[in-house]
């Protein structure tokens, strides 16, 4: 079988070709299908670029309702799905329950079909992409105790799903488009990234031939690491605990330079941008505006605008290449937005879905696909006889 090269990480092999999205990390350029995520982020929309990365090309007009109007079509949860999140202690963290939803979705919708019969792909794209923010929104009232609302299919996208989370049965919900904007835009900017640790997942799992709802689910638990998408949440607990301790950022600098255990300066940091990370930046302005119309008095902005200004003058971070990350603003404006920390990861999964649906079909297409099934360097005793277990 000839020689196996060990790679830890997968740092240098590259598991599958991929059309869907560019990334140089050296120059912080990111492109989804050959479109720069700067005009992607200005110009677009979340369905618009789901489309985009799903389809290969940008949608017209005529396509692009077509598809908002399956989706939407496609809100509403079955009535015994809705049951299913009684069975949840109530501060069950959304992450879990949003994958086992998901999961759950396979046994109403996936039972004895062909998981790569085309229609059958298409139909359970349209219900992820149309149920998730349901399921999500849900996990969250769970959270809080509050009743389901049932979808709003007179809204759009993103508006929904804030009235979802956000409204009450008993009294009307206003939405603020600033808001809805900027959420939609933050879900633009995290709707791919090529073959990181989830889209892997979802890729390896979908390799044996594991439907697409299963393999979602396992995407979503991978993208729970706070290394991964759970970054947003910790860069928060990091901001917090800074300012629980007196604001100082030099100290906590000092204390990730020192490399106490478990100390590291969450949101900094990628496996391929060795430079700004191009969505950081357009987050970093999006968080500016916004914090300053909804929480003016919030110094967290503050404490982690003096973090990256000190730690991209410390030769500690130069020497290494961190940079912001995507996750480093956008914990703060979810947090003014409304959300708690809890719910950050969830709506980078709400984010991430079409990433993972294209990859999944890409995958399926792709000739060249095998099963994954990476090999190993055994390290292990040599061969020795079993010993009686009064003799050991
Ligand atoms: N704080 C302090 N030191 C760091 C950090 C950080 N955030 N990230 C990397 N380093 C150091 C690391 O200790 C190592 O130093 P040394 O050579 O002295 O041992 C060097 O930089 C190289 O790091 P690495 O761990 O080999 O890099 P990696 O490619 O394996 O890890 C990473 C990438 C993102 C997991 C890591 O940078 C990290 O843990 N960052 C914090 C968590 C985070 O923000 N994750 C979100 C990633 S972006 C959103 C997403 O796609 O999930």
């Amino acid at each position: 079988t000839g020689m196996v090269t060990l790679d830890p990480g997968f740092v240098n092999t590259a598991a599958c070709s991929s059309e869907i999205t560019y990334i140089d990390g050296d120059a912080g350029i990111l492109r989804y299908r050959g479109y720069p995520i700067e005009q992607l982020a200005e110009k677009s929309s979340f369905l618009e670029v789901s489309y985009l990365l799903i389809h290969g090309e940008l949608p017209t007009d005529t396509q692009l309702r077509e598809f908002t109007q399956q989706i939407t079509r496609h809100t509403l949860l079955d009535e015994d799905l809705k049951r299913f999140f009684d069975g949840f202690p109530r501060d069950a963290h959304p992450m879990p329950v949003l994958s086992s939803a998901v999961s759950a979705l396979s046994t109403f919708y996936q039972d004895n079909l062909n998981p790569f019969d085309e229609p059958n792909v298409h139909l359970s794209t349209i219900r992820l992409l149309a149920k998730v923010p349901t399921l999500a929104a849900y996990a969250y009232k769970k959270s809080v105790g509050q009743p389901l609302l049932y979808p709003d299919n007179s809204l759009n996208y993103v508006e929904n799903f804030l009235r979802l989370c956000f409204g009450l049965p008993a009294e009307p919900y206003e939405i603020d488009p600033e808001v809805a904007k900027a959420l939609d835009m933050l879900f633009t900017l995290h709707a791919d990234h090529e073959q990181n640790c989830s889209t892997s997942t979802v890729r390896v799992v979908g390799s044996s031939e594991a439907n697409l709802f299963a393999s979602i689910s396992a995407g979503i638990m991978a993208l729970f690491g706070p290394l991964h998408g759970g970054a947003n949440a910790a860069v928060l607990d990091m901001l917090e605990d800074i300012r629980d301790q007196g604001g100082d950022v030099n100290a906590y600098v000092n204390r990730v330079k020192n490399k106490e255990p478990g100390v590291k300066l969450m949101g900094f940091g990628h496996r391929v941008y060795k430079n700004y990370d191009p969505r950081a930046r357009i987050v970093k302005a999006t968080a500016d505006q916004l914090l300053t119309k909804l929480a003016p008095n919030d110094h967290l902005l503050e404490l982690a605008t003096q973090l990256e200004e000190v730690a991209l003058h410390d030769d500690y971070f130069i020497s290494r290449k961190l940079y912001p990350n995507v996750d480093f603003y956008t914990g703060l404006i979810y947090r003014a937005m409304g959300f708690p920390t809890k719910m950050f990861t969830v709506l980078f999964a709400i984010g991430r879905l079409p990433g993972w649906i294209a990859h999944y079909r890409e995958m399926i297409h792709d000739p060249a696909t095998k099963i994954a099934r990476p090999r190993q360097v055994y390290t292990g005793p040599a061969e020795r006889d079993f010993l009686e277990i009064e003799k050991r």
